[in-house]
């Protein structure tokens, strides 16, 4: 398939989905499903960077999450310290920028430690933005930012009239990252499940049904294609696009 590489999305989020359900399917536990899914990950980043795409947001751990058995969390939290161990090497190979979006205070100690430190080997990096969504929750995003203009209208140092989008983009976890282009979803389920609210406000949705182990390069570009036939009007009427 042939992908037009001047529309390449500049912001794509994925909410990596279908874990555990595909680890099912092959008669095994949840684990072997996140480990292999982190294979997907790998996969996944690299294609992005080499596709050009110059944001990549990934929904790894949502705020909800925590409600899953206390073993799957600690497995989730341990593989997350392993992959990034693993993977400085690659990203400092790709030139790729990682970050992170979410409440990094409610990690365990050693899990923001490696998160610090891949952040900070990273920075100086050009290429790609990749950004993990981790303890991160839409709700709690914008709620956290209103907390902080609240404070700042209190002390005078905002007035309330000048309180706009611009004022509120700023107090976001995501303040640094364009509005979402494409967000795909993995294995079938269509919601958005607390991620980015505020920055997909236009993003085009795509839903598939490849669970996320099996997602790969083809089917990140069969994405991107989908993306590519879309008009996006911004509220516009076709035929002013095409004037
Ligand atoms: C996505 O896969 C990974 C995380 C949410 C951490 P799931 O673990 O949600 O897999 P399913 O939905 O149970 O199949
Ligand atoms: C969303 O997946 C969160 C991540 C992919 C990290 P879930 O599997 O937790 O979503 P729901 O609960 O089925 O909506
Ligand atoms: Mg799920």
């Amino acid at each position: 398939m042939n992908l037009d590489l001047s529309k390449i999305p500049s912001h794509v989020a994925i909410i990596m989905d279908g874990n555990g359900r595909w680890a099912k399917a092959q008669g095994k536990n949840r684990l072997f499903g996140h480990k292999t899914g982190v294979k997907a990950v790998q996969k996944i980043v690299e294609e992005s960077a080499r596709l050009g795409i110059e944001n990549l947001t990934l929904y790894a751990f949502s705020t909800e999450n925590w409600k899953r058995p206390e073993k799957e969390v600690t497995i989730l939290m341990t593989l997350l310290v392993s992959s990034l161990k693993k993977e400085l090497k690659q990203m400092t190979e790709n030139n790729i920028l990682f970050n992170t979006i979410g409440d990094l205070s409610k990690l365990p100690g050693p899990v923001q430690k490696e998160l610090k430190y891949t952040i900070e080997q990273t920075q100086n990096n050009s290429g790609m933005k990749l950004t993990l969504a981790l303890n991160y929750g839409g709700k709690e995003e914008l709620t956290q930012a209103f907390k902080e203009i609240a404070h700042k209208v209190k002390n005078n140092i905002i007035s309330p009239e000048n309180v706009d989008e611009t004022i509120i983009n700023k107090h976001l976890y995501t303040q640094n990252l364009p509005d979402v282009d494409l967000l795909i979803r993995t294995s079938g389920e269509e919601r958005i499940s607390n991620f980015l609210l505020w920055k997909i406000a236009y993003a085009e949705l795509y839903f598939t049904e490849i669970l996320w182990p099996e997602f790969n390069e083809s089917h990140l570009h069969l994405a991107i294609h989908d993306y590519q036939k879309r008009e996006r009007r911004f509220g516009k009427t076709s035929e002013q696009l095409n004037a």
